[in-house]
């Protein structure tokens, strides 16, 4: 495995291999690696010649700037998993190599940045296509791996895609959850140990509510989401969306969409957790 800092390194490396025919899976990450990381890598490594994974925590899509600040950042850790991982690059950029000037690119997502994660951080969703783009066109991959606990960012990356016309297969995959319920995110590093545990709570009330689906109307499930959470000191729910899962737009009743998201993002402590999962 190499770990690679430049553009220009990376761009000829993997010119002479897509030459040779060998497909390139890529996994971009912020680093703080953990194993819902591991597991986009594996799924890479099954459906690729070659993995590239970078690390590179990307100041553009932090609207705020004390969030950016305590992002953890592992790198010695991360390169010494990514080795057992058994990928083959690291591509650990620079802010000056990605951003050697300021990014001035404006996207247009339509509605499905006025929602949800778009609607409470700003700008967030373009400083994510900002980065994707650049990271795409560096490395070219034929296939590029992502979480679905980001759901509306596989939502707005696939769009990404299709606006740029883009070749590369968008894979997402699974959401990894710790033993009790907590989906895995290298933000839960940052919980304290009281947070931590009222944390599970989050899942836990996700997993009753969709066995209210029959019982309640969405309005009424949501409020009762909102408060099961909000009961708990620990825990303040920023918004609970029940959402149609394509357009991410939020739904009045059951019959709306033939699938339907429940996208939550919760205050723990001073760290902001997001979890989701299927109503229908
Ligand atoms: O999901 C993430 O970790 C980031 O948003 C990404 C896709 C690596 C872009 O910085």
């Amino acid at each position: 495995m190499n770990v690679l800092n430049n553009i220009s390194e990376v761009k000829s490396i993997l010119t002479d291999l897509r030459a040779k025919n060998l497909s390139i899976g890529f996994v971009p990450t912020m680093g703080a690696l953990h194993q819902g990381h591991i597991s986009l890598v594996e799924k890479a490594i099954r459906e690729n010649d070659v993995v590239v994974v970078s690390i590179f925590v990307n100041p553009t899509q932090f609207n705020d700037k004390t969030d950016l600040k305590n992002y953890p950042r592992t790198p010695e850790k991360d390169i010494k998993l990514l080795e057992d991982s058994g990928i083959h690059y690291i591509f650990m950029p620079s802010e000056q190599e990605i951003y050697p000037e300021p990014d001035t690119r404006i996207f247009e997502f339509g509605q499905l940045d006025k929602v949800m994660e778009g609607a409470h951080r700003p700008g967030h969703f373009n400083g994510v296509a900002q980065v994707v783009s650049k990271l795409f066109d560096i490395v070219k991959p034929h296939r590029a791996y992502f979480g679905q606990k980001d759901f509306q960012q596989l939502a707005i990356i696939r769009q990404m895609v299709r606006l740029l016309d883009l070749k590369i297969e968008i894979i997402s995959c699974p959401i990894v959850r710790e033993k009790d319920g907590l989906a895995m995110s290298s933000r839960n590093l940052l919980l304290e140990p009281e947070v931590r545990k009222s944390a599970p709570l989050i899942y836990k009330t996700l997993s009753d509510a969709q066995k209210k689906v029959g019982e309640l109307m969405v309005n009424d499930l949501i409020v009762w989401v909102e408060r099961n959470i909000n009961k708990d000191p620990n825990l303040s729910v920023e918004y609970f969306s029940l959402a149609n899962s394509q357009n991410l737009q939020p739904v009045n009743n059951w019959t709306d969409s033939d699938s339907i998201i429940g996208c939550i993002a919760v205050r723990a402590g001073k760290i902001r957790l997001i979890d989701n999962v299927y109503f229908k």
